[in-house]
């Protein structure tokens, strides 16, 4: 049984770079029985060292660590005509755009540290490790996962040689995992369901599955477990905890409803996303180049800069039923209310 689909309960807390995710969130979620995530992106390397670290001194329990496989640059003209576009938001705003530039998000450096750190599973989003990094991490007993939005994602995450798949339906909050950013594409490639992608997946691979996106109760995770995944990964559901290091307002956003729907996007950070539907998103979305992390530094002052209306309040289609909770309580409530839709399901259903 592998470290991903062998927890006493099936719940993950999804990696959340930005802030959200700290050694707290994961230590509670893997104490309760779950796996807790540490999230890589957009930290320094010695951040990351140091997560991990922590994460150690709270819990003997496996987690897990999240990386971003580094992609092209965007077009340079693309991003400069965003930021001529932008240019009066930020005087608005009384701040200066950031420097757009390309970066690897310390590809290389965050390998090595969770090599030396040994991890118990390492999972990957915006691409796929080729077969040389997978093995270097096998022969350090760690295990690997590939995220995947599509059966041909699948098939090369699986030739690669990946344990397992976390399947990200397109429900899913903050950025789609999608190897390619393809500017042809303004929502990284066919926006599949969840329930759909988990059947597809299962029919061009054989790989334990896990299943993201859109999941906020106990009935959504059973719906998953019947459709052959072996653990759920929830991201928004776990936004509002107090271990969670989310900003205070986005965490007001997603607990008053003070927007009603969410859309995919690339103004934030020139890769397709999901989050709240504010100002900055309606006006700019479709202005958006394909260009990460470029981006995501262009934008950087003007998310800082207090507004709800520029931040990027990421969020997954099942944000209305966020219950603000300690962590280890929503892995209690949600596994408590998995084994009652399990049974209730059963009962229905009378051969
Ligand atoms: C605030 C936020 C940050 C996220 N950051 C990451 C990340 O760093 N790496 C990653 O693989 N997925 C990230 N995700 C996506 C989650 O792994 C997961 O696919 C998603 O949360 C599932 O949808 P849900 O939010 O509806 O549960 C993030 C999600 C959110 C909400």
């Amino acid at each position: 049984m592998g470290v991903i689909g062998g927890r006493p309960n099936p719940v993950v807390a999804a990696p959340m770079a930005g802030g959200a995710s700290t050694p707290r969130l994961a230590a509670a979620v893997s104490n309760a029985g779950g796996l807790g995530f540490v999230a890589a992106g957009y930290l320094t390397v010695a951040q990351l060292d140091d997560r991990i670290a922590e994460v150690r001194t709270l819990t003997s329990e496996p987690f897990a660590v999240n990386l971003f496989v580094p992609g092209a640059p965007g077009d340079v003209a693309d991003v400069a005509r965003y930021a001529e576009r932008l240019a009066p938001v930020a005087e608005r705003y009384g701040v200066t755009l950031g420097e757009p530039r390309h970066d690897d998000d310390d590809w290389a450096a965050k390998l090595d540290v969770v090599r030396a750190r040994a991890v118990p599973a390492v999972s990957f989003t915006f691409g796929c490790p080729d077969a040389e990094i997978v093995a270097s991490l096998h022969e350090v007993g760690t295990e690997v996962c590939v995220t995947v939005t599509s059966a041909g994602e699948a098939r090369i995450a699986a030739a690669a040689g990946a344990d397992v798949l976390c399947v990200q339906g397109m429900e899913a909050g903050a950025h789609r995992a999608t190897f390619l950013n393809d500017p042809a594409s303004p929502t990284g490639g066919e926006l599949i369901g969840l329930l759909p992608l988990l059947r597809q997946v299962a029919g061009a691979v054989d790989l334990p599955l896990m299943a993201t996106g859109g999941l906020m109760t106990g009935a959504d995770i059973a719906a998953v477990l019947a459709a052959g995944a072996v653990a759920a990964q929830l991201g928004t559901a776990f936004l509002c905890c107090p271990e969670s290091g989310a900003p205070a307002a986005h965490q007001r956003a997603l607990l008053e409803r003070s927007y009603p729907t969410t859309a995919v996007t690339r103004a934030f950070s020139g890769r397709p996303a999901r989050g709240l539907a504010n100002q900055f998103l309606l006006d700019h979305g479709p202005h958006a180049p394909a260009a990460y992390p470029e981006v995501h530094h262009l934008t950087r002052p003007l998310r800082a800069a207090g507004d709800p209306e520029a931040m990027s309040l990421w969020a997954g289609q099942g944000f209305a039923a966020i219950r603000p909770m300690p962590a280890a309580d929503l892995v209690a409530t949600l596994t408590a209310e998995l084994a009652a839709a399990l049974n209730a399901a059963t009962a229905r259903w009378a051969p």
